[in-house]
């Protein structure tokens, strides 16, 4: 029998300040980053989490579609930082999955730069971030959150990228709600220590696993092959192209492939 979710099951002794203090569960939607954005535009508070059991209009990265069928986890939230935490957002929320992946069910996965989610080379979870800024205040962000659970690519053979889900990985069910709550915890936390130091930088790094490795970066302008030699505290990744050349390259509207 499938887990029952509901909101208050997931708020139910969270124990967070800000993350998952409002949670909207709905059983389907079109996308919750779409939710979430309306939500925070009609003046939700900073950590209001949008949740669905199905999308039936989820979306991706490079306006590519992200399928959520039933059993997996679709699931934004809506933040408020000040603009110099926006590069910063891709680390918490990478490193949150992982980490509640790690909680959840004792896999180790990482992140393909720069906010892919991988488990044995394989894609489990996609994250895209919707910031929304006025004269360069941001009105709100949204960290929108697509993990894989009960997923078999086989049933989605035009998925770009090797795929799979947290069950086939784990051998057993996963409770999506203990996963939910263990995610909206480590974000919090995460969250909260920007600006302290460096120690989300510097742990959301020792997770990357394209460092050292080669890489084809491609954007509209441009395609760049070379070693994937250092990531930046603003989230770049330095790639050392064949002549030498030291290219910093953002997340914006590049895909990347690993070569090794
Ligand atoms: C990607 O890898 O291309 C990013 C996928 C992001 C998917 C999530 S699912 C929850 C949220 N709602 C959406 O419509 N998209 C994000």
């Amino acid at each position: 029998m499938r887990e029952e979710i509901s909101a208050e099951r997931i708020m139910k002794d969270l124990g967070t300040g800000i993350i998952g203090r409002s949670v909207l569960y709905l059983p389907e939607t079109g996308s919750t980053n779409e939710v979430a954005r309306a939500e925070a535009r009609a003046g939700a508070a900073e950590g209001t989490a949008v949740v669905a059991g199905l999308q039936t209009g989820g979306k991706g990265r490079l306006k590519r579609t992200w399928r959520t069928p039933e059993g997996n986890i679709a699931l934004s939230v809506i933040l408020r930082p000040p603009k110099v935490h926006l590069p910063q957002l891709i680390m918490v929320s990478s490193l949150a999955v992982v980490r509640a992946i790690g909680e959840v069910t004792g896999l180790e996965a990482r992140i393909k730069w720069p906010n892919d989610v991988l488990i044995g080379g394989k894609k489990v979870c996609g994250i895209l971030i919707e910031n929304d800024l006025h004269r360069g205040t941001v009105n709100f962000s949204v960290i929108g959150i697509g993990i894989n659970i009960s997923f078999d690519p086989a049933d989605y053979p035009d998925i770009y990228s090797p795929a799979t889900g947290l069950e086939a990985e784990a051998g057993g069910g996963i409770s999506r709600v203990k996963l939910i709550r263990s995610l909206l915890r480590n974000m919090e936390k995460l969250y909260l220590s920007l600006g302290e130091d460096d120690a989300v930088y510097d742990d959301w790094k020792k997770s990357v696993a394209t460092l050292n490795s080669r890489v084809t970066v491609s954007s509209e302008d441009e395609v760049l092959e070379g070693l994937a030699e250092d990531i930046g505290r603003d989230g770049s990744l330095m790639v050392r192209t064949d002549d030498g050349t030291l290219h910093r390259v953002f997340a914006g509207d590049v895909t990347l492939r690993r070569e090794n």
